[in-house]
């Protein structure tokens, strides 16, 4: 088979690099990749949400299935664009109709969808700027911390956790009135703050079927002890240990067969990943959110512990007949810490020359912000840079070998966090 993935981070080398090892792979392209993609296959040199130029490969290269890395393409409809032209509705599309992606493209409609089907969530209510005093109003009966949520994409950064009043009135002002997200904060989701433990749960679906993938913990905040800024994540730990059989059973009949269920009731076309952001309250999950994609840096970790082939899978998800599928998980436990530049998650350093890749041990190195300089020299690209991915019989072995490895890669300003796991080990 011919493939073209799109994406150009972590998440984008490791499906590389398992797609690279599928038995049904022939070629495999990558638009537009980073330094770790292109020792994989071809990177291409073109944006992973410009529809034309996905077209142009598809066609001149003959390519059978499209595998879309990041949400922005799916929620600009991707799925739609190449099964709606005749010139390439035979390519195979990993990912879900562009009705599929609003799942992750407006949180209003994941929280009526997640209200319609019983799925369990925090209570909310959404607002726009003609009921802003609505918005003012409900937060009154909420109690801090208090949670404001831009409906549309924002780059990871639309959630704001507010911890008084005044903050949280103000916030509401500046996302409806001064559109402080853009276009995604015309509206707004506020609701009740959930305490707990988090983690991301993975489902790969062919609209009939489900497979329920490797969970993992991932750890989002700059700072040791999830302090600092939000980042696209810092590290992650596949399973989590607290997510436990019963746990896991809770999951599956209370959020992921409704989930699923729901779609097929609203004639969604779905096939691809959910990524569902949950968060465990007194033993029992409520889902945080949707993401119609794998998440990042948690495919560091889930996807080395899958040994199915990845292609195959991906023709049962094409086919519906996942239902065939027995998953082949690794027991071990992986880890990953993310290696980033000086100033992520805000502005960063690039360009900085990379050394000792070559003398990793016993760790994956996936490339996140990567790429090779006019010298053929390998530099920084981006605020997470890369990723040290690695397997043991414990979190605290995965662990030790990611951090040593971690230690010897080099590059100026190279800040990690130390702490990855930590809490629950
Ligand atoms: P999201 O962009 O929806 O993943 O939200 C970013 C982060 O905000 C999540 O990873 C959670 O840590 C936090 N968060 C979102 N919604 C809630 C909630 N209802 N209660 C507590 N924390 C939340
Ligand atoms: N690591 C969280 C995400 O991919 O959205």
């Amino acid at each position: 088979m011919k493939v073209l993935l799109l994406g150009s981070g972590g998440r984008e080398h490791t499906l590389a690099w398992k797609i690279a090892q599928s038995k049904l792979c022939e070629e495999l392209y990558i638009a537009p990749g980073n330094a770790g993609t292109a020792e994989c296959g071809v990177n291409l040199n073109f944006s992973d949400s410009d529809v034309e130029k996905i077209k142009e490969c598809i066609i001149e290269k003959q390519i059978d299935i499209l595998v879309v890395g990041p949400e922005q393409a799916l929620v600009n409809g991707i799925y739609d664009c190449i099964k709606n032209d005749k010139k390439t509705e035979k390519t195979i599309v990993i990912g879900p109709s562009q009705a599929g992606a609003v799942l992750e493209g407006s949180k209003d409609f994941a929280k009526a969808f997640m209200s319609k089907y019983n799925i369990p969530t925090a209570d909310y209510q959404s607002f726009d700027k003609e009921n802003i005093e609505g918005a003012l109003e409900y937060i009154q009966t909420l109690k801090a911390p208090y949670v404001l949520k831009a409906d549309g994409l924002a780059a990871g950064k639309g959630v704001l956790i507010c911890h008084t009043i005044e903050e949280a009135k103000h916030e509401i002002n500046a996302m409806l009135l001064s559109e402080k997200f853009g276009k995604a904060s015309r509206k707004i989701v506020i609701e009740e703050f959930l305490k707990g433990i988090e983690l991301s749960v993975f489902v790969l679906t062919d609209g009939e079927h489900y497979l329920v993938l490797p969970s993992a913990k991932d750890y989002k905040r700059i700072g040791e002890n999830d302090t600092g800024l939000n980042t696209g994540g810092m590290g992650a730990i596949s399973p989590p240990p607290f997510a436990d059989k019963i746990f896991m059973s809770k999951v599956e009949q209370k959020i992921i067969i409704p989930t699923i269920e729901g779609l097929k009731k609203e004639k969604i076309t779905y096939k691809g990943f959910i990524f569902i952001g949950l968060m465990k309250v007194d033993d029992e999950p409520y889902v945080i959110e949707y993401n119609v994609r794998m998440g990042d840096p948690e495919t560091e970790v889930v996807v080395p512990r899958i040994n199915n082939d990845l292609l195959d899978l991906f023709l049962h998800v094409e086919n519906q007949t996942l239902d065939q599928v027995t998953l082949a998980i690794n027991s071990q436990v992986a880890a990953t810490v993310m290696l980033v530049s000086k100033g992520y998650p805000e502005a960063y350093e690039k360009g900085k020359i990379i050394s000792n890749v070559q003398n990793v041990q016993n760790s994956y190195v996936f490339h996140a912000g990567t790429k090779l300089n006019d010298k053929g020299e390998l530099v920084s690209n981006g605020g997470r840079v890369l990723a040290v991915t690695s397997m043991g019989a414990s979190i605290q072995e995965a662990l030790g070998l990611s951090y040593q490895n971690a230690d010897l890669i080099d590059f100026e300003n190279k800040h990690y966090r130390r702490d990855i796991g930590k809490d629950i080990l």
